[in-house]
């Protein structure tokens, strides 16, 4: 409820028209991204609109997305939305909240320096070598689904470098049973009707079904490790997994529970490879539109790297224009596409007020293609990322990966990662739609990801 504010300066916040009891959950569910988008053209800081039972607080404006995240961040915990995910990730990174998250991304965030980050790059590298070798053998003329086996790729990528696990023989599998548990989120987030998971619906089967088969793989990730830890403790794989197994209680000397490793372990197997997959995917589908950019893309990797050696570490600062693109594909899709929070105080935005329990939402799809901040809003534009235009901009005007504490962890591994992926790719192909004009959609769910198959012709160059 909104309150009455004595003060003269506060304003009533603008409430977006609904339909009786529902609100605006029909036209959201609907289409998502087209319902925000029409917020943004009809306010200017903030709305609220009405969703599944429920005020929630549209910000608008950047300060006002800086303000949830980064100064007042400790006003806010993570919405119910993360709670859904949560079935499935337990009490890891991304749900924790308080001192126990601030432990853990303490414990976790050496794996991400720059030293480690830098070791990585041969794991990112050799995959997309594979893939390199596998499109390669591709019939002329038969279309390839590009999301399928980059989700391979990335999430190859994130087992290895940070668990030092294959998977590989178990990847299809695998990304089966997350889709299940991508799409179980996603439909519970957006249903009135919430069926508990004790009942034996055939959705609540499918799910529980595929968490335990990941689960399955995660427990024996650990297992394995554990073993060789008690075997030979001097092994130091000085990987993630191998911090979050020394950790120890600085007062107790206890280590983490089996339950608390396999929620880290889940939480950074979902997080670190879906997203970048997603990123790459969209790569792929605009470059196959904008043959120019895709051009200039390879004359810089063939500037940096040459023809023959495979890009590294090394050449990472030097791909400046691979990282221009990276950043504007997630600019356009961004995969990470809102983030929501929950007020534990009141709390106000400008002359505008909100109660303690306001539900806020910050959209980085909204904020990357804002027409007040952005020359070419809806068009793929790299140049938007040239450093003398990233200084004359808002900081918050562009978060793919959230910002203040809660930033992304894996932001400096995500963005790696792409650069070295696009690199290998566009030296060896080019990408064109299947079909001329094919258009494909996003679907928003738990990320952005392109809806239905992304088929595209991979022609060796
Ligand atoms: C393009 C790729 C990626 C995007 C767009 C992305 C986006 C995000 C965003 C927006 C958040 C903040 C969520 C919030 O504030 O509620 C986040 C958090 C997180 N991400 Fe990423 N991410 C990406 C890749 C990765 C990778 C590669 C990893 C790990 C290897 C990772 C692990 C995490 C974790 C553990 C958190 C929770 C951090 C915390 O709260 O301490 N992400 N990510």
């Amino acid at each position: 409820m909104n309150v009455i504010h004595p003060q003269l300066d506060i304003k009533e916040i603008p409430a977006h028209k609904g339909q009786f009891l529902v609100g605006n959950t029909l036209q959201f569910t609907r289409d998502p991204l087209q319902f925000l988008s029409g917020l943004q053209r009809q306010y200017e800081r903030i709305v609220k609109t009405r969703l599944v039972g429920r005020d929630i607080y549209v910000l608008l404006h950047p300060d006002d997305a800086k303000h949830v995240l980064q100064e007042n961040n400790r006003n806010y915990r993570k919405s119910e939305s993360y709670r859904v995910l949560g079935l499935f990730l337990g009490n890891g990174l991304l749900n924790s909240e308080g001192d126990f998250w601030r432990r853990q991304r303490r414990l976790a965030q050496p794996a991400f320096y720059k030293q480690r980050l830098a070791l990585l790059a041969e794991t990112m590298v050799a995959e997309g070598q594979e893939l390199v070798n596998r499109w390669s053998k591709t019939k002329a003329g038969k279309p390839v689904n590009v999301s399928v086996d980059i989700m391979e790729v990335t999430l190859s990528i994130v087992t290895k470098a940070l668990f030092g696990a294959d998977v590989k023989h178990q990847l299809r599998g695998i990304s089966e049973s997350l889709n299940t548990i991508i799409e179980f989120a996603n439909e519970t987030l957006t249903s009135f009707v919430r069926i508990p998971l004790r009942y034996p619906t055939p959705r609540n089967l499918a799910f529980k079904r595929s968490v335990q088969r990941v689960e399955g793989i995660i427990y024996e990730i650990i297992e394995s490790r554990r073993r060789e830890l008690s075997t030979q403790p001097d092994i130091d794989h000085e990987d993630l997994l191998d911090m979050l197994l020394r950790a120890h209680d600085e007062e107790t000397g206890e280590g983490m529970t089996d339950q608390q490793l396999r929620d880290e372990v889940t939480t950074i197997f979902m997080a670190g490879h879906e997203t970048t997959a997603v990123a790459m995917s969209w790569a792929l589908y605009l470059l196959a539109q904008n043959p120019e950019i895709a051009r200039q893309l390879r004359q810089e990797v063939l500037d940096v790297v040459g023809t023959t050696e495979l890009p590294g570490y090394g050449h990472v600062r030097e791909l400046k224009y691979t990282m221009q693109v990276v950043q504007e594909v997630m600019r356009l899709y961004p995969p990470a596409w809102v983030i929501s929070r929950r007020s534990l105080g009141p709390d106000s935005f400008g002359e505008y007020a909100v109660d303690t329990n306001a539900y806020v939402l910050v959209c980085p799809y909204l904020l990357h293609r804002d027409p007040a901040r952005w020359a070419f809003p809806n068009a793929f534009h790299p140049d938007h990322f040239l450093p003398e235009r990233i200084r004359e901009r808002h900081p918050y005007a562009y978060i793919p990966f959230g910002g203040g504490p809660r930033l992304c962890i894996g932001n400096n591994f995500a963005l790696m990662e792409m650069q070295l992926l696009l690199a290998i790719l566009v030296r060896q192909f080019d990408f064109s739609l299947a079909t001329a004009h094919q258009e494909v959609h996003p679907h928003a769910s738990v990320t952005l990801r392109p809806k239905g198959e992304l088929l595209l012709n991979v022609t060796p160059v």
